[in-house]
């Protein structure tokens, strides 16, 4: 068994780009992300410092905007409609869940979809499925990059996700079916769930239940990511999968926390890099 050390290669690739924005910066570029907070969720908050802090320390141009819980969805709008035309922001980040009295869907659908760096516009989301992806969600695209540290062909393997939100499941389904892996999503109604996931030579677990997948969910040698960030009884950060049972038998497994977290602001880092370069045409 082996660990893939999400921190290790996000610190590795953060290296790379403070490098390269300094560059960019040399060029007159700056690459700049906008991130919005509407409310003061715990969880929430603790995610949006730690992308203002990633994007401070690659040197990036950031700003937050952190919005009162009675924000209507109207000047949320707004406030993205004038951020899509502020020629500093290259990318922009509505941090979720939103408050419920607004709509979602609509404010997604507001941000541009060249600085959606989030990947979560329906036009990007479209191009992903289509086979020409511009932004991926960054969560995803974390985990292609950790599955690649493992040296795994993915042509012909099995792989098996279990959760199917629009966030993590349905977009890794996407990018795994492109590098010509044999894709299964399940979910809740799936019938014998640990004899599906024992297929899987790649299983990828993105459900939110604590210490879910066990031992009989996993074939001896498989490449296993979890996604989950959960809080056990005595409140320690835990996974999906019950890895003290789970990691032997694998061949590769991520660790949590230093796993898929770490690697998910980074392609957020990335991606705001790529949309600044994109939209100045730079190389
Ligand atoms: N909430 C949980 N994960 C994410 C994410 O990847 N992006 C945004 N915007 N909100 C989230």
């Amino acid at each position: 068994m082996h660990l893939l050390n999400g921190k290790e290669l996000a610190q590795k690739l953060q290296q790379e780009m403070t490098q390269e924005v300094t560059e960019l910066k040399e060029k007159g570029l700056q690459p700049g992300l906008a991130v919005i907070l509407v409310g003061e969720d715990p969880a929430s908050q603790v995610y949006v410092r730690n992308k203002e802090r990633a994007a401070n320390n690659i040197g990036m141009y950031s700003v937050v905007y952190r919005l009162p819980e009675t924000t209507s969805e109207a000047d949320l709008i707004t406030k993205i409609e004038e951020l899509n035309h502020d020629d500093k922001v290259h990318g922009i980040l509505v941090q979720l869940p939103l408050p419920k009295h607004i709509n979602e869907d609509l404010v997604l659908d507001t941000i541009d979809p060249a600085k959606d760096v989030d990947g979560f516009h329906p036009m990007n989301l479209g191009n992903l499925f289509a086979g020409k992806p511009t932004m991926i969600p960054c969560t995803p695209a974390g985990i292609m990059e950790l599955i690649k540290l493992s040296g795994i062909d993915l042509a012909g393997k099995n792989a098996v996700i279990i959760g199917r939100s629009n966030i993590v499941g349905k977009p890794m389904a996407h990018l795994l079916l492109q590098a010509n892996a044999t894709v299964t999503i399940c979910h809740s109604k799936t019938k014998d769930l640990p004899k599906v996931a024992k297929q899987a030579d790649v299983l990828v677990v993105a459900i939110g239940r604590a210490n879910f997948v066990t031992a009989d969910f996993v074939k001896e040698g498989a490449v296993v990511i979890d996604v989950g960030i959960n809080r056990d009884e005595n409140n320690k950060l835990t996974g999906d999968v019950k890895f003290d049972e789970v990691a032997p038998l694998t061949s590769f497994i991520t660790p949590v926390p230093g796993g898929v977290g770490p690697m998910t602001i980074t392609m957020l880092m990335r991606q705001t890099i790529d949309a600044a370069k994109r939209k100045e045409n730079v190389r």
